[in-house]
């Protein structure tokens, strides 16, 4: 263990931890940009600077290790004035369209312009104008909003396991690309866009809708696949206009592209919402109550194990049913049919 002081405050840390993270222990709040605590620690944006005893110059909390006997402060007048002005120059070329920006409201830069009351920018000069390359089916990329805190870049390499996008050129040229500059060609989990901060990557499918009243939060479970990762429907009335997944979940709020992108079926009025019978051969599907598609399916059943035999009938379970469903689903083949005729989809 190491002892330090944090703000007057004597406390004991498990060798390795930061100065941020020994912080949060304590219950104190350091500002951050480019911090998240399931990637590792970067230290891009200085917001979370603080003051060592000793050290001449602040140093960034999220990638300073505690240290015995270390002194630290996490306020002054002093720390306060660098972190609003290093504010002020992430907006001295920001484009600061709030107003019409999906992200407002749901920003960590505007929330910390808000903090340091920034209404007046003391900086001004070049502004960043990137070409926008934009045509893939799901990520809207606005990079002129981008403050470089390589969250995107760093999820998509240390949890995604895709890295589709880094950093690219240097200086005031510097910004996130996809190689070559291209549009983004990958596998569209979108946890760059839950990550981001900013307003620079959104989801196409709620760019325009996310930011309505009485929108309604609903923690649900993903109907896709048997991993059942958390979800957070946002419905307007009965639509879904957005899907998230909180940081606390299971999933620790990653999803793939299903789970995050793959919700418009919800709204189509053409989705089956009943199950549908052929009653006669040659006949239209006709739609029924579940209790007759159920009787349907047993009398039919019943009907080929007593004109055939159990071995002519098989079964295929499905990656989109819980892991307890499949189990359920082989023991009926197993038991009730009697036959070992049984498979899943996964396995082709
Ligand atoms: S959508 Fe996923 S794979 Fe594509 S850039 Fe973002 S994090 Fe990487
Ligand atoms: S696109 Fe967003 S997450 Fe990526 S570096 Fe820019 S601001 Fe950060
Ligand atoms: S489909 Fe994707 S988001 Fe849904 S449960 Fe499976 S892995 Fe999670
Ligand atoms: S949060 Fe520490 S440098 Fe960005």
């Amino acid at each position: 263990m190491i002892s330090l002081t944090i703000n007057s405050i004597e406390t004991e840390v498990h060798d390795g931890t930061t100065l941020l993270e020994a912080a949060h222990e304590l219950e104190i709040e350091i500002p951050t940009l480019c911090h998240d605590d399931r990637l590792k620690p970067f230290g891009a944006c200085r917001l979370c600077i603080v003051e060592v005893e000793g050290v001449p110059r602040p140093v960034t909390a999220c990638t300073t290790p505690a240290a015995e006997g270390m002194v630290v402060n996490t306020e002054s007048d002093h720390l306060y004035r660098l972190r609003r002005t290093i504010v002020e120059l992430l907006l001295s070329d920001h484009p600061n369209d709030c107003m019409v920006c999906a992200r407002a409201g749901d920003c960590t830069l505007q929330e910390l312009a808000y903090f340091y009351k920034l209404r007046e920018n003391r900086f001004h000069g070049e502004m960043r104008d990137h070409d926008r390359i934009d045509e893939n089916p799901f990520i809207k990329r606005e990079m002129n909003k981008c403050v470089l805190c390589g969250l995107c870049v760093r999820v998509c390499d240390e949890i995604q396991g895709g890295g589709a996008i880094d950093f690219a050129y240097r200086g005031f040229d510097a910004k996130i690309a996809p190689a070559f500059e291209k549009d983004l060609d990958c596998e569209f989990c979108g946890q760059c866009v839950a990550i981001c901060p900013t307003g620079a990557l959104t989801g196409k499918a709620w760019a325009g809708l996310s930011r309505q009243k009485n929108v309604k939060y609903t923690d649900t479970t993903c109907p896709y696949c048997g991993c059942g990762c958390s979800l957070t429907l946002h419905t307007i009335g009965d639509q879904v206009i957005r899907v998230s997944s909180k940081k606390d979940s299971h999933n620790h709020g990653w999803l793939c592209v299903k789970g995050r992108f793959g919700y418009e079926f919800i709204n189509r009025s053409d989705r089956l919402k009943t199950p549908y019978v052929r009653k006669r051969k040659d006949g239209d599907l006709e739609p029924v109550s579940w209790d007759e598609a159920l009787d349907f399916v047993v009398s039919g059943l019943k009907r080929i194990k007593e004109e055939h035999g159990p071995d002519a009938i098989g079964g295929l379970s499905s990656a989109r049913c819980t892991n307890e469903e499949n189990y359920i689903f082989q023991k009926f083949f197993r038991t009730l049919i009697g036959t070992n005729n049984i498979d899943h989809c996964a396995r082709y």
